[in-house]
């Protein structure tokens, strides 16, 4: 199984990937101002996370929310 887009708006990763690139974006909402994802199911949001993180744009097994926590926003 390989997992490499936003399946609800047929987005790859890649496309998104070199998105944030261009533009700086570096979280899903960022990359969302420049193209549309994300907004049905968000089960791609964290492998959006993932990608951000570290760059990888097709994965090969299931990642859920606690997989890739949201980062942390709080002004600590
Ligand atoms: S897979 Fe991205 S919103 Fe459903």
């Amino acid at each position: 199984m390989k997992i490499d887009r936003c399946y609800c708006f047929q987005k790859r990763f890649a496309d998104l990937q070199a998105m944030a690139e261009e533009t700086g974006a570096a979280t899903v909402q960022e990359v969302q101002q420049h193209v549309e994802f994300g907004h049905n199911c968000g089960l791609c949001h964290p492998y959006v996370r993932r990608m951000l993180r570290t760059g990888q744009t097709s994965f090969d097994r299931i990642i859920r929310e606690e997989d890739e926590p949201r980062p942390c926003t709080s002004a600590e």
